[in-house]
């Protein structure tokens, strides 16, 4: 009953079509933007984009995100806006237990990220290796993540220097080991990246990511997409960068432009004000598309 409940809200052979998205970008030297989201006009703003390019597009909550927007919901939308753009997936970012995992995977996502980044290296391996195992049951795409990627999506006022630690990098013959035994789909890497927008951009070791794709020939993902320099993203990606997360950017432009509306309101109907959020999200998105080289690629 639980499982018919389960394989109505997901496609069959999904993981299967999402690796063919990642691979088509690898092959293509482009990357596949994954942009968070927590309300309809954030949603919207991504997704209107993505159409009007012709990009795929992934777009992600948070564990915060999912519980405000709702999980079932997130799926009840997602499964409206991939009949509109099939090359569109809805991630689940930051799972850090297995409970949650499961409560993702049985709400119908299709693609999840387990985070074990914050456990030892044995028991994330263990732990990572068990939701592999449930996800791919459920034909779910799977992200591991090894090497912590620190900070918040937020604007800091420090310096990245302050959390971009030599222990937090992910070691390329340890993520070796790492995807070979827990079979994950995709890793997340810290290769000098931290989540927000810093005093400073972060320096990042393209050299390791060119190592750590060498050694896993796994699709790389990078957290921590704002405040990267577009150079930097372009040489992420040509060294083996499949997937780029962004969220602080849309953040800020959605803070920003919401502000904006409520300031200049005429009256009091919301569509009028929280339009300029839309707009402000469809910006940062439209320019990370370009940078990415993923428009036209749907
Ligand atoms: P930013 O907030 O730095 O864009 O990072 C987003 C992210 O990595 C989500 O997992």
């Amino acid at each position: 009953m639980f499982f018919k409940k389960r394989c109505s809200l997901a496609e069959k052979g999904n993981r299967e079509s999402i690796i063919k998205l990642y691979r088509k970008a690898w092959l293509g030297g482009y990357a596949i933007g994954a942009f968070n989201f927590s309300t309809m006009d954030l949603v919207h703003g991504i997704h209107e984009t993505a159409i009007a390019m012709k990009a795929p597009v992934i777009i992600a909550t948070s564990q915060g995100e999912r519980n405000f927007f709702g999980c079932e919901e997130s799926v009840a939308v997602y499964n409206v806006l991939k009949a509109r753009h099939p090359p569109t997936i809805l991630h689940a970012d930051h799972t850090k237990t297995l409970e949650e995992l499961k409560k993702v995977v049985d709400a119908g996502y299709p693609s999840v990220h387990f985070d074990g980044s914050g456990l030892d290296y044995l028991t994330n391996l263990e732990q990572t290796r068990k939701a592999v195992e449930y996800a791919h049951a459920h034909d779910v795409f799977i992200e591991g993540e090894l090497g912590g990627i620190p900070g918040g999506s937020s604007l800091h006022k420090e310096s990245i220097k302050s959390v971009a630690k030599e222990e937090y990098l992910t070691h390329p013959e340890q993520a070796k080991d790492f995807v070979n035994r827990t079979g994950v789909d995709s890793l997340a890497v810290n290769v000098g990246n931290a989540h927000g927008i810093w005093k400073d951009a972060p320096k990042l070791d393209f050299k390791r990511i060119q190592k750590i794709k060498e050694l896993t020939g796994k699709f790389l993902v990078l957290h921590g997409g704002s405040g990267i320099r577009p150079i930097d993203f372009r040489r992420a990606i040509a060294h083996g960068i499949t997937k780029i997360n962004i969220n602080t950017e849309m953040r800020i432009a959605f803070e920003k432009a919401i502000e904006q509306g409520l300031a200049e309101r005429t009256d009091d109907t919301p569509y009028k004000y929280l339009g300029h959020a839309h707009e402000a999200v469809a910006k940062v998105v439209r320019d990370k598309i370009v940078i990415f080289k993923s428009e036209k690629k749907a």
